[in-house]
């Protein structure tokens, strides 16, 4: 996004979620919220974002390492005061992105709407805002007789009238820089919460006689400030159907959209099926035409080939399954190399802790794993391998290719004859 900086408001304390963690941190659907903002801005095309700091800022800055220019406001003295705080690297820029790091669903492709009609309209500030049933909290945009934009209440300043205007401030704005910091050091503050309110901006420049734009969205998901936790369950729900519609798109089924929770950052192969209750979290990918649940949770680190079946009551985590596989009752996989075409009776558990170590448990092609196991691992089964139901194999106690396995401990019987 060339002549355009970013600068991402994430300064304040987010007094009310009332935690030990800085809210930006938080996760949402596995990942910290600001990071859904920082995939956003990229995806977008913008390089090198500002994010202003303050808050428990060491842990943030250290979230944000090599990801972002990390920049401190000493007070949280309001947004438009934050602002000022990423102004010295912004210098080489002519337009400015501003976004506030608790509004994290925002989309890349609605930057870039918003960037195209600030450069097309050569406003001052080009914002965006939405209509919502319940405004409450956020600010309030103030249109004239003939529709234009004149200004922005904030929720704390509002008054009765202005209270049930349903059009709000989402905080996502494009501003020419110099602009943006000539109005910036006009601001005074606010009379009832005594804060710098960028929103005072709009009114400034108006006055100034700059022109000020706006875009209306639909999308009252994307829009949405994360302020409490009972916000961000709700961005988490949106999040999910999300990532579910944009995998239907790509033809994946989802039975029930309400009860399968899928990390934006799964992937998932053509033609599989996810039945209901399914967790599948960040870093999984998931091959072609398999079956998924229902009550399953694929955790990260997990890969399932293709033509994979991983049934009810079943957990993976760090592990790959090779194609046409198929653990379908009651299993864990922990620390797994599953091979091609093997079954995986119903109560298998990998012991892949032993209290100080995860070990791994190496399972080969074709090989048949009774009911009821336990692989107390590092432990390696052959190809073709039979185990019997209720096996118990301890520690390394490896099983040849094509050999049959019983007991508790296990031991290891003759080989079978192949087919
Ligand atoms: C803000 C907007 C409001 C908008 C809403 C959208 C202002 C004054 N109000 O209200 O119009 O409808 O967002 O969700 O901008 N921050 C700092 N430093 C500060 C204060 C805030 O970095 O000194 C950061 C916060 O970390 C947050 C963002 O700015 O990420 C917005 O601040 P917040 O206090 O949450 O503003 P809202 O009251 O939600
Ligand atoms: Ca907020």
């Amino acid at each position: 996004m060339s002549g355009f900086g970013c600068i991402i408001l994430a300064a304040g304390k987010g007094t009310r979620f009332k935690s030990d963690t800085p809210k930006v941190l938080h996760e949402l659907h596995g990942r910290p919220i600001l990071q859904n903002l920082l995939d956003a801005v990229a995806e977008a095309g913008f390089r090198d974002p500002v994010v202003v700091i303050g808050h428990k800022a060491g842990e943030v800055r250290d979230f944000l390492r090599d990801k972002a220019i990390a920049v401190v406001q000493r007070r949280q003295l309001g947004t438009a005061d934050a602002v000022k705080a990423g102004k010295k690297y912004l210098s080489r820029f002519k337009d400015i992105l501003v976004l506030y790091g608790d509004v994290p669903l925002v989309k890349a492709g609605t930057i870039r709407s918003l960037v195209k009609e600030h450069k097309a309209s050569g406003a001052a500030c080009t914002l965006l805002t939405v209509n919502v049933d319940d405004p409450s909290g956020y600010g309030r945009i103030v249109r004239g007789s003939s529709g234009e934009v004149r200004g922005i209440v904030e929720d704390k300043e509002a008054g009765e009238e202005e209270r049930r205007i349903r059009e709000i401030n989402v905080g996502l704005y494009c501003f020419g820089r110099r602009d943006l910091f000539e109005a910036v050091k006009k601001v005074g503050k606010s009379k009832v919460k005594k804060e710098y309110y960028l929103t005072d901006l709009i009114e400034i420049l108006i006055s100034d006689g700059r022109k000020v734009s706006a875009v209306r969205t639909d999308d009252t998901d994307e829009t949405m400030g994360i302020n409490s936790r009972e916000d961000l369950s709700r961005a988490f729900l949106a999040l999910n159907k999300r990532t579910i519609k944009k995998l239907t798109e790509n033809s994946v089924t989802v039975m029930d959209p309400l009860t399968a929770y899928i990390s934006p950052d799964a992937k998932i192969g053509k033609d599989t099926v996810v039945y209901p209750f399914v967790v599948i979290e960040k870093n999984v990918k998931v091959g072609k035409r398999c079956s998924i649940g229902p009550f399953c949770r694929l955790r990260s680190g997990t890969v399932l080939e293709d033509d994979i079946e991983i049934g009810n009551f079943v957990e993976v985590v760090r592990s790959k399954v090779k194609a046409k596989s198929k653990a379908k009752h009651l299993t864990y996989l922990g620390d797994c190399l599953v091979g091609r075409e093997v079954n995986i009776g119903c109560g298998t558990i990998t012991a892949n802790f032993d209290g100080k170590n995860k070990n791994r448990t190496t399972i080969g092609d074709k090989a048949r794993v009774g009911s009821g196991t336990i692989f107390v691992a590092p432990v390696k089964i052959g190809k073709g391998a039979v185990i019997g139901a209720g096996t118990v194999l301890l520690k390394n106690k490896n099983v040849p290719d094509n050999a049959v396995a019983v007991g508790v401990p296990a031991r290891i019987l003759n080989k079978r004859e192949k087919g």
